[in-house]
Order: structure tokens, then C-alpha cells, then sequence
């Protein structure tokens, strides 16, 4: 019944803190009108109102279905005492953009993500929320926002897709773009890229691979942020129903007792994260998305942290692109809590950090029922690893003294010394490996795609496909200020900083330079005399801004350094 007076007005029930001041009271009817024309009912004042903030999109297969989970989400937050209302927030495809000037919009969209949820959350009062990802940016977007604004919330990944098979042979997106390659240096017919395309991404839900969306999904739990074990059901798997509910239900405990997220974003629980990461051989992408939530949550987390973890963890997951398996398959052995239990039974990580469920790492651990089935094929004990250091190495040296970063997991190659090819952009290098004019021992040099100088820092998966599907993957190296997809394979070192529209020397590099990539000395040297990069420097004239107007001019005139995490930093 409506129109209560303000005597009858119910008490802020525990974990209303925002909500109430903004719904409680006699002078906020004009605030609760609105609550009444949407459903709401008198008695829903004074319990916490939850956000359920939902990235969707019909514009590709990632975040297609995450509106269906809401209502399960809901239902958990009824069941635990607390009012769900949800919102939207945006995604950028990756794979649609990929290789395109699409691609621009694809980190900027992370920043979008997290102000549009911060915007929402705050604006409406909400004393916690879910969120709900898939796509790779929506995940560290969301993530990003529970840092900054610090209410209860958890975060839930929508799952990613089956992969698709022709016979036995499995496939994921990450195939279609090599057998483009393929095809365009003449390997395979038209009749068998067309057969691929048309399986290798048969449902909705993201990425099948350990690529970007799965990697920050299996960090979600690392980090604290998820339930354990609701990363690895694929997106049409009826457990993501369960998961949601259970996400729901868990924040009301949040709520009750105050749990935060930066109570749970430790520099404990980065350094968890930064090992399971480097333990999975996951995306690249990973650095800079930690490194982003890191500076959201106030902790000092560098690339020199990355750096010391990486030597001393091993590298212990086989999945796609580096290894063999997808998502579904490490779900059925046991998810991330397989990969954490490993982890933490070897001293590798830290179980008594705090996590959603409200208990250590450690406790969570411990109640989590894992199935007794064989694992070794897809996540090897510690003592037995794939490689003894992680999947990726931070590189330093003339070409990268501020850091770049290389997916060891993903190539064989261990040094690389060759000469340089230079290109001012991703598309004239496709055209060059498209023309057949590279060759083994060159190093494609593709500069002024950094944060600022794309801008939007876009990755460079068509050419990295391009060279894998031509067989020159592990002859060929590429070096850039711009980012890899999480599907890249080869010798591919990215993130170069300072980025060569900063002025950085990866401005400064010519054609038939010497490039030294060692990732066992974590080294990137531009063999060119100090004397002779002094010159070029003072010749050095800066190139226009590519983006004056809109989004990217703003995030251009904003963004850091890819070694800080590329945030969009405010010049007060
Ligand atoms: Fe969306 Fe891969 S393109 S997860």
C-alpha cells in the first residue's frame, strides 16, 4: 500500500546505507514515487538495494545472453533480504573489431564500462551490486568500478562458448583468423575456411580459449572478486543459472556484514591473481587489466612485481592458444579452484586473503568440492610444470625501459635477434605478411597503436594470425606499443613503453635495425649506438593526433602509460 506518513516509515535495515538516506524519510517521496511506478512495495525500504549491472549486447555471441541471468541474480538477493534492480552497460566485440578501426574503441570501452557503472551505482543510490561480464574489457570494466566506488559487490562472468568440431578436431575463433592466414598465403582453399567459420564458435557465450575473456574470468577468483567455481560453466551450461543465483544471494551477506572490495583487493590478493596468471599462461592483457584495477584500488602493483612472480611460478595449465584444451574442458576437471588448490598446496599463493564468500581463500578452498577425475593432461602439478617460469615475462632494456611484456606460454622461442621492419600502423604490416614480403628474421616493429597514439591501444591479432596461419610464426617476431589478442601465438612482444607517441624509442627505430628479444634475460634491445639514437631523436618530429574529436581524442588526452595499467587518469 502507498503513501505511507513518515511515521510508519521502516528502519534502515543492515546494509541500506546509501539507499536509505536516499529512500528513507518523509522528504524523499518525490525519490520513492519512482520506486512505487516500477514495482516496488513500502516494505522494500530499508532493506539494501543491490544493483544487478548487466553487460549486453546483442552484437555478438559474448554477451548475447547475460539478460537471462538476471532474474536468477534477483531471486538470490530476494532470498538473502535485499531489493535487485538492474542496468545496463556497454560492450565492445573484440573479435568484430579485431583488425579494424573498430579496434580503437576496444580498451577505451573498459574506461566507458567502469564510469557507466560507477555513474549508475552512485547516481541511484545502490548500496552494493553484481556484474555481470563476458567480453573481454566488460570483465576488468566491472571489476575496475567495484574497486573505485567500494560498496559490497561480486562480480560473475556469463561464460564463454563451446567450441566447435569438424570430426574430433576442435576449434575455436582463434583457428579462423590463423586459417585466414592460411588461405591468403595459398595453404588452404576457400571450401576450408569457409568450413571452419561456419564451426568454430557454435553457441553464444565468449571466447572457448584462454584468451582475454576466460583469462580475467579465472582472475576473478584469484582476485577474491567470484565464487569459486563460477568462471569455468560455459556460457548455455545450466550451473551459470546456479552461479547467479548463489552471486545474488552471497552479496546479501556482503551487504550484512560490510564486506568491500578493497577489504578484498589486497596487495595479497594481487599477487595471488598475478600468480595464477602467470601459472595459466593466460592473456597478456591480464598485466594491463590488473595493473588498471590495482591503481582503482589504491595498491601499489607494478610491472616489477609481475617480474618477480613470473620467475618463480610455473607455468602449469594447457589451454588454447598456447596448449590444447578450452574452457569447457578445464571445467570439467575443476575449474580455477583446481588451479588455486594446486597453487595454494605449493606455497604459491596466499589463502588467507578475504574473498566474496566472506571467508579466506584457504576456508573456500577447502569446502569446495572438487571432482575426482583425472587432471593431469589439462592442469599439471607444480612439481611437474609445462615450463618452470610463468606464461609471460616483463621485458626491459633501450627499445623498452619503461617495460613490455611477452606471452612465453605462446611461443617456443626463448631469443630472437633480427632485423627490423617498421610500420606506422596494423594495416600496412598485414599488407607486407599479405604480399609475402616478410621473411624469417624480421621483426615487424608496429608503432603509434599505443594508449595515446592509436589511440585505444588496439591488439594486433590479424597480423599475429596472419604470420602463425603463413608458417612464420616462430620466425618472424613482432614488437609493439599496441596489444596482443589473448589468442595470439608466436614470438609477440607488446605493451612496449613509453609508446612511440610519447616519444619513446620505439620512434626512434629504421628499418634493418638489430632488435634482441631475450625472455630468459627478460631483455629487449635496439642494437643502434646511443650516438646514432641521439641524432634521430632530435629529427624526431611528433605526429599529429590521430583522434581530435569524440571518445578517443578524450581518452587520447587522458590515458597513462600501458606500464601503469593505461587508465584514464584525471589532470587535476
Ligand atoms: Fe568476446 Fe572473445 S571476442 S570474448
Amino acid at each position: 500500500m502507498h503513501g505511507r506518513s513518515s511515521g510508519e516509515m521502516p528502519m534502515s535495515g543492515k546494509g541500506a546505507v546509501y539507499s536509505f538516506e536516499r529512500f528513507g524519510g518523509t522528504i524523499n517521496a518525490p525519490h520513492r514515487a519512482f520506486l512505487w511506478s516500477i514495482g516496488l512495495d513500502p516494505s522494500d525500504i530499508g532493506k539494501p538495494l543491490a544493483g544487478v549491472v548487466v553487460a549486453w549486447s546483442e552484437s555478438g555471441p559474448c554477451n548475447f545472453h547475460t539478460l537471462n541471468l538476471i532474474g536468477y541474480v534477483k531471486q538470490g538477493l530476494r532470498d538473502a533480504g535485499c531489493v535487485g534492480l538492474a542496468m545496463p552497460t556497454i560492450v565492445v566485440n573484440d573479435n568484430i573489431s579485431m583488425g579494424t578501426e573498430g579496434m580503437r574503441y576496444s580498451l577505451v570501452s573498459r574506461e566507458v564500462i567502469a564510469d557507466s557503472v560507477e555513474a549508475q551505482i552512485v547516481a541511484h543510490a545502490y548500496d552494493g551490486f553484481v556484474g555481470i561480464g563476458g567480453c573481454d574489457k566488460t570483465q576488468p570494466g566491472i571489476m575496475m568500478a567495484m574497486a573505485r566506488i567500494n560498496r559490497p559487490s561480486i562480480y560473475m562472468y556469463g561464460g564463454s562458448a563451446e567450441p566447435g568440431f569438424i570430426g574430433e578436431k576442435k576449434f575455436t575463433i582463434e583457428d579462423v583468423h590463423e586459417y585466414v592466414g592460411a588461405y591468403i598465403s595459398g595453404k588452404i582453399s576457400e571450401q576450408e575456411l569457409l568450413q571452419v567459420e561456419m564451426v568454430a564458435h557454435p553457441t553464444y557465450g565468449a571466447c572457448a580459449g584462454l584468451f582475454t575473456a576466460n583469462t580475467m574470468a579465472i582472475l576473478s577468483e584469484g582476485l577474491g572478486l567470484a565464487l569459486l567455481g563460477s568462471s569455468s560453466p560455459t556460457a548455455t551450461s545450466s550451473r551459470r543459472a546456479i552461479f547467479a543465483y548463489e552471486t545474488g544471494k552471497a552479496l546479501g551477506t556482503l551487504l550484512e556484514n560490510g564486506i568491500k572490495p578493497r577489504d578484498i583487493l589486497t596487495y595479497e590478493a594481487f599477487r595471488n591473481a598475478a600468480t595464477l596468471l602467470m601459472a595459466s599462461g593466460g592473456s597478456t592483457n591480464g598485466i594491463l587489466h590488473l595493473l588498471a584495477l590495482a591503481y582503482e584500488a589504491g595498491v601499489k602493483f607494478t610491472l616489477d612485481d609481475f617480474d618477480e612472480i613470473s620467475k618463480k611460478t610455473p607455468y602449469i595449465l594447457s589451454m588454447r592458444p598456447a596448449g590444447e584444451f578450452v574452457m569447457a574442458d578445464l571445467d570439467r576437471v575443476g575449474g580455477a579452484p583446481l588451479l588455486l588448490k594446486k597453487l595454494l598446496d605449493a606455497g604459491l599463493i596466499d589463502g588467507g586473503v578475504l574473498t566474496v564468500s566472506g571467508k579466506t581463500l584457504a576456508q573456500s578452498l577447502k569446502e569446495y568440492r572438487l571432482p575426482d577425475v583425472p587432471h593431469e593432461h589439462i592442469v599439471r602439478d607444480p612439481s611437474k610444470p609445462i615450463k618452470k617460469t610463468g606464461g609471460i615475462r616483463i621485458l626491459r632494456g633501450s627499445l623498452a625501459p619503461e617495460g613490455a611484456v611477452v606471452k612465453t606460454a605462446a611461443t617456443g622461442v626463448t631469443r630472437f635477434e633480427g632485423s627490423a621492419r617498421v610500420f606506422d600502423d596494423e594495416e600496412s604490416a598485414f599488407e607486407a605478411v599479405r604480399g609475402g614480403t616478410v621473411k624469417e628474421g624480421d621483426v615487424l616493429v608496429i608503432r603509434y597503436v599505443g594508449p595515446k597514439g592509436a589511440p585505444g591501444m588496439p591488439e594486433m591479432l590479424r597480423v599475429t594470425a596472419a604470420l602463425s596461419g603463413a608458417g612464420l610464426g616462430e620466425s618472424v617476431a613482432m614488437v609493439t606499443d599496441g596489444r596482443f589478442s589473448g589468442a595470439t601465438r608466436g614470438i609477440m612482444v607488446g605493451h612496449v613503453a613509453p609508446e612511440a607517441a610519447s616519444g619513446g624509442p620505439i620512434a626512434l627505430v629504421e628499418d634493418g635495425d638489430k632488435i634482441l628479444i631475450d625472455t630468459d634475460a627478460g631483455r629487449l634491445e635496439l642494437q643502434v649506438s646511443r650516438e646514432e639514437l641521439e641524432r634521430r631523436r632530435r629529427d624526431l618530429k611528433p605526429k599529429p593526433p590521430k583522434a581530435t574529436s569524440g571518445l578517443l581524442a578524450k581518452y587520447a588526452s587522458l590515458v597513462s602509460s600501458a606500464s601503469t595499467g593505461a587508465v584514464t587518469m584525471p589532470r587535476l
